[in-house]
């Protein structure tokens, strides 16, 4: 395994510092939260830390809107404390990615201002900018968080482009000042000792030449003109050369709408080590989209999942995730968070950390961590659930909030905010103060605490499933080949690789069902599952209970599971 990149033997935790852990009583997570909580990362075995956005931000959109590449936001804390969670990190051998948001800047951002205000100065076209009727948006592009993508700015008296927020104006990558920019400021931190990043919608970059109108039935009305654009591959080349060459970090694309094929120019011989696609996150979208729920099935996950899974060659290298901060809790959403929170909770922690290619586990997804209650649009702090709810709301496509509350509760990014609950004491142990954002009313049952101590639990599995990642070389780099791709309730699957082969079989349904693994003959033996009381050798049929999910390893030789049961 040495002579693969650390990145593809590591599992990766993603902290989202709002919500982490509150050291100062301010209700807002912060560095020195995250600090006193180190000890849960290492004994959770994970090697790499991706960080969402810690830099100076008014927190619009909660750092992503960054007024200050090189200083740390206030709220979270100093770069001395910054610097003290690197050296903790790096002490334990875990390895810090940071969050590179280069799509665009927040409005208060110096070079915003400069760039409103003195048109012909040296910021003067930093941004995307286009004069015209104040009545009328250059184009009909729209923001992804609802309404047009264009705001009318009077102090220049121009429209700027924001895909986003209207607090987030797009850069101009066309300039070249923009992108040497960016790449210094990357590379201050890679000499500060990060080990690389992830790079937020970064395929949006490249806007196409004339910025025309997008076809307006489309799902993102003008995305056909800014995702994958003609000069996409030239400004994440002049980054992997200004950046990332000769160095030993990890370059992670956050890239909306990509297909496989344009995923494979992305890594292998592309500018980028990984990407984050979201077909499979997009399964349960409606007719209205996101925001509106769909009917999904496992044949459907299995497929999805099986195509990025085999790539289009042998070298071909993913992410796995179900969870991150845009999505909801992936046990209320594809498991059952009231009657098997462990039993699914854990057959999906089985998917992610058992498949081919990088892990990504979200805070609190390690404990099964599950959606929450919002009674009130009010009590949404999401801008872009906000932005949107309102926006169909205030076109009558639904009668007010409670005609919709149900898929907010489904689909909100909120869902993945809410603090980390640590334990039972009051606010979950997350602060000793009022929580910016409340905490779900599960935490007495669902917390670190308790789940460290309880037996079977979400936790313990991680930590064991991780382990046995990182001891089980077919499991990283090994073949996979999918079994029962029509079925129902069935997600089974092998890893082949070294002269061992590890075959997973998960139940991934709430009722039981019985599986023949005659074929795995006598010589198999189970290396690990979701329930306790498991003969360590199949012999012929196994009844699997709900979401029972479990690994055994066997000779490569052998037909592998039968495809019919
Ligand atoms: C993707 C990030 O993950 C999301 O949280 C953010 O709102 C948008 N990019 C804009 O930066």
């Amino acid at each position: 395994m040495s002579e693969l990149p650390w990145w593809k033997n590591a599992v990766v935790y993603q902290i989202y510092p709002r919500s982490f852990n509150d050291s100062d009583g301010d209700g807002v997570g912060d560095i020195p939260g995250i600090i006193e909580r180190l000890d849960h990362l290492d004994d959770l075995g994970i090697d790499a830390v991706w960080l969402s956005p810690v830099y100076e931000s008014p927190q619009h959109d909660n750092g992503y809107d960054v007024s200050d590449y090189r200083a740390i936001h206030s709220g979270f804390g100093t770069t001395a404390d910054w610097e003290r969670l690197l050296e903790g990190l790096h002490d334990r051998d875990i390895r810090l990615v940071m969050d590179m948001v280069a799509n665009h800047t927040s409005s208060e951002h110096e070079w915003f201002r400069q760039s409103r205000s003195t048109p012909e100065g040296e910021h003067g076209d930093y941004y995307v900018w286009r004069e015209g009727d104040p009545e009328a948006p250059p184009n009909n592009w729209e923001s992804a968080f609802g309404g047009s993508a264009w705001e009318y700015d009077d102090e220049r008296g121009a429209w700027y482009l924001h895909l986003f927020d209207t607090n987030q104006p797009d850069l101009n990558w066309r300039n070249p000042r923009v992108r040497e920019e960016i790449y210094d400021v990357m590379n201050w931190w890679l000499e500060k000792g990060v080990d690389g990043y992830r790079l937020d919608v970064v395929n949006l970059l490249s806007k196409a030449e004339g910025l025309p109108d997008g076809d307006p039935s489309g799902e993102w009305v003008g995305s056909e003109h800014f995702v994958d654009g003609p000069r996409i591959f030239e400004y994440l080349g002049e980054m992997h050369d200004e950046v990332f060459a000769g160095t030993d970090t990890v370059s992670v694309g956050e890239m909306p709408q990509l297909d496989l094929e344009t995923a494979s120019e992305y890594t292998g011989d592309g500018p980028l080590d990984l990407v984050f696609p979201f077909e499979h996150v997009e399964l349960d979208f409606g007719d209205r989209g996101r925001w509106d729920i769909g009917e999904w099935r496992l044949p459907e996950l299995k497929s999805i999942l099986d195509r990025w899974q085999r790539g289009l060659d042998e070298e071909w290298w993913t992410t796995l995730f179900f969870e991150n901060h845009d999505q909801p809790r992936s046990v209320s959403r594809f498991g059952d968070d009231e009657r098997y929170r462990y039993e699914s909770a854990t057959a999906l922690a089985t998917i992610i950390l058992t498949l081919r290619g990088t892990p990504f586990v979200y805070q609190g997804q390690e404990i099964g961590m599950t959606n929450s209650t919002f009674a009130s649009l009010d009590d949404v702090a999401d801008v872009d659930s906000v932005r949107n709810v309102r926006e169909l709301i205030d076109g009558g496509v639904v009668k007010d909030y409670d005609a919709i509350r149900h898929v907010v509760e489904y689909r909100s990014r909120d869902n993945a905010r809410t603090p980390v609950q640590w334990d039972d004491s009051p606010n979950a142990g997350f602060t000793d103060g009022d929580p910016w954002l409340p905490v779900n009313d599960d935490y007495p049952e669902v917390n670190v605490a308790r789940e460290r101590s309880e037996s079977p639990s979400v936790l313990a599995y991680y930590r064991r499933l991780i382990e046995l990642r990182a001891s089980t070389p077919p499991l990283v780099s090994g073949r996979y080949n999918l079994h029962y791709p029509d079925d129902e309730q069935l997600f089974v699957y092998t890893r082949t690789g070294d002269n061992r082969r590890v075959v997973v079989v998960i139940n991934f349904s709430a009722d039981d069902r019985a599986i023949d693994l005659g074929p795995l003959d006598g010589s198999a033996s189970l290396l690990l599952g979701n329930h306790e009381d498991v003969p360590e050798s199949p012999d012929g049929a196994v009844d699997l209970r709900p979401y029972e999910a479990r690994l055994y390893e066997t000779e490569p030789r052998g037909s592998g599971p039968s495809e019919s049961p």
